[in-house]
């Protein structure tokens, strides 16, 4: 139900996956409190049913073919909304699949992760201009628990290796709720930490401390401990402390 103060009548909602489950009972919902709803589907003879069931019970519903599978089938669909309709006052990312085994899109992507998350993402680009001119826009990302076992890994986001049906799923979710969260700053962070200059200067940096612990280190030794034995004791112990600092910095950086 939306809130109180929140009402719906006369607002233009778009909700994905709207012929089953979630989707569906949203959609039913949205139109009895007075929205008009369009349906994003990707079968639209049952998009059509659930249309004329919604108009039968006094309900403003009408379908739009999208397909997440395929970029090309989003960005006809935000075309074609961005078409026929003056604004966009809600959002609801809602279509969604769990796959048993990995596949891939034409669009050459895992199909989990772009139905569930990148085809989502294109689309909300896609309608940012039409959601502005909202005097209240809205974006509902529908996520799930399953995100807080996700695991993102910038050098396999899509699971190449490694796939399994629900870790493929909770990341899916994880990203959503990281899109939701603040997605520009966060990527843009992320892009530039996961760069390899940024990285190596890092590293340098992290290599120039370690120098300067070094030489402070071996005064110290020299200034205060005369036994040689026991001096080189100390340097040793030093170095061997510095090689495993700079070995933990790799590891964190490059993931090795
Ligand atoms: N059910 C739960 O317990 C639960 C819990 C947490 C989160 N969620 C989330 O809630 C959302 C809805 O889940 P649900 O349980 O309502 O699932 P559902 O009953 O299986 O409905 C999924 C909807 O997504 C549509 N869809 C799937 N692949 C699509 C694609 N490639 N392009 C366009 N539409 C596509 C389906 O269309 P078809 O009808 O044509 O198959 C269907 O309308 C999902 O994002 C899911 O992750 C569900």
């Amino acid at each position: 139900m939306p809130p109180a103060n929140f009402p719906m009548k006369d607002r233009v909602v778009f909700v994905t996956g709207a012929t089953s489950g979630i989707g569906l009972e949203t959609a039913r919902s949205l139109a009895r409190s007075g929205a008009r709803v369009v349906l994003g589907v990707r079968d639209p003879v049952r998009g059509h049913a659930v249309a004329d069931e919604i108009g039968r019970a006094g309900g403003n519903a009408e379908v739009l073919p999208v397909d997440f599978v395929s970029f090309d089938s989003v960005r006809r669909a935000a075309g074609g909304l961005s078409a026929t309709q003056p604004r966009l006052d809600v959002l609801v990312n809602n279509a969604g699949v769990a796959r048993r085994r990995r596949e891939t899109t034409a669009d050459g992507h895992e199909l989990t992760w772009q139905t569930n998350y990148l085809g989502h993402y294109l689309l909300t680009r896609l309608l940012l201009p039409l959601l502005k001119v909202s005097p209240a826009p809205r974006i509902v990302n529908v996520a799930s628990e399953g995100h807080r076992t996700g695991r993102l890994e910038w050098g396999d986001l899509e699971l190449a290796r490694g796939y399994g049906g629900f870790r493929a799923y909770a990341n899916t979710k994880l990203a959503q709720v990281l899109f939701t969260r603040g997605p520009i700053g966060y990527e843009v962070w992320a892009g530039i930490f996961a760069s390899q200059w940024m990285k190596v200067l890092t590293l340098v940096v992290i290599a120039s401390l370690l120098y300067h612990v070094w030489v402070g280190m071996r005064d110290i030794w020299m200034d205060y401990v005369q036994p040689v034995g026991i001096r080189l004791v100390c340097q040793v112990f030093t170095i061997v402390w510095l090689v495993a600092c700079a070995g933990w910095a790799i590891q964190v950086l490059w993931r090795v």
